[in-house]
């Protein structure tokens, strides 16, 4: 895995652990009650595979079965799960997308010239290369894949990390590109920024796709909304359409971390049921709300 991306997470899980989680504790309660029915529950002769397990801050250990992996490419995740719950759960530190490598990689190759060693092409350039790279790039979440397939888990949890790739990929390119190789203006075309969403709608899809073709039961917790900004916000009523279910959020600037993939429709087929859905509003930080969406869907009957 990428020096920079192991540097990356453990920074981004330091500023995360970092910030004032006094108004976490409602978020903090239902993530672990959500998460902790679904370890209660576990075949406890079969291995449970915790996806995003990080530090643990949001995962109830203590409930999980004796096989329970956790599943964080942050250098430090384990052994914070460690001193957290006073356990050394077997771990695997590996990229869950599989594409960053990939993606880090055409970033770099993209500021050369391929003509000249170590000419440095114009930045305009560099970045319009980038975008004419990055649909090719793979992102079919093989380790994972295998990881399943090896292991036959009979739960597979996934803790709030599937609106961290976008993040994480955003964060990489900007370390390899420099600072905001982004186009500003809303209203001006920004091929980076489309083929970054891009990329993310297909890199959600993939991993969905492997955690659908295993049979296990499965429990994702996830952003599936961010707030900027906003008065007064509140849920309503269900709504399918999630920025529908939002109240108070008319002047905000809301985001899709999942660029437009809805985990629900990639998930629920007839032979795998939905058994249960939630959201509610997690004030992560002054002005920044995450709209947090948990599913629990039942093993796959094929
Ligand atoms: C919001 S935190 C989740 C916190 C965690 N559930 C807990 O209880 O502490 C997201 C986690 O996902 C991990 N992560 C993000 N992108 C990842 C990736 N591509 N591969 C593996 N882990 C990743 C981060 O290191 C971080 O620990």
């Amino acid at each position: 895995m990428p020096h920079t991306l192991q540097r990356l997470l453990a920074d981004e899980q330091r500023a995360f652990l970092h910030r004032d989680r006094r108004a976490w504790i409602a978020h903090l309660e239902r993530v672990r009650a959500f998460l902790g029915e679904g370890l209660a529950e576990a075949d406890p002769s079969r291995p449970v595979l915790i996806l995003g397990a990080g530090s643990g801050l949001e995962v109830p250990w203590k409930l999980a079965p004796r096989a329970t992996w956790g599943w964080d490419a942050d250098p430090w995740s384990r052994i914070r799960t460690a001193m957290r719950h006073h356990r050394w759960p077997p771990w695997v530190f590996e990229d869950l997308t599989g594409g960053l490598s990939a993606l880090e990689a055409a970033a770099q190759r993209s500021l050369r010239e391929p003509w000249a060693k170590g000419h440095v092409r114009p930045r305009e350039r560099a970045l319009s290369r980038l975008a004419g790279l990055m649909p090719s790039l793979g992102v079919e979440a093989a380790t994972l894949g295998t990881w399943i397939e090896t292991h036959r888990p009979g739960l597979i949890l996934s803790a709030n990390v599937m609106g961290q790739f976008g993040v994480v990929a955003q964060r990489l390119l900007e370390s390899v590109l420099g600072p905001c190789p982004w186009v500003a203006d809303p209203e001006a075309p920004d091929p980076l920024g489309e083929a970054l969403d891009a990329w993310i709608a297909r890199t959600v899809r993939a991993h969905l796709a492997r955690l659908a073709a295993s049979s296990a039961p499965l429990r994702l917790v996830y952003d599936r909304g961010v707030i900027h900004g906003g008065a007064d916000l509140a849920l309503g009523a269900w709504n399918e359409a999630w920025m529908e279910q939002i109240e108070g959020a008319g002047q905000a600037e809301v985001e899709d971390p999942l660029c437009g993939v809805d985990p629900r429709v990639e998930l629920i087929t007839a032979d795998r049921a939905l058994h249960r859905q939630e959201r509610w509003l997690w004030p992560v930080a002054e002005g920044q709300t995450h709209l947090v969406e948990a599913i629990a869907l039942g093993p796959s009957t094929m």
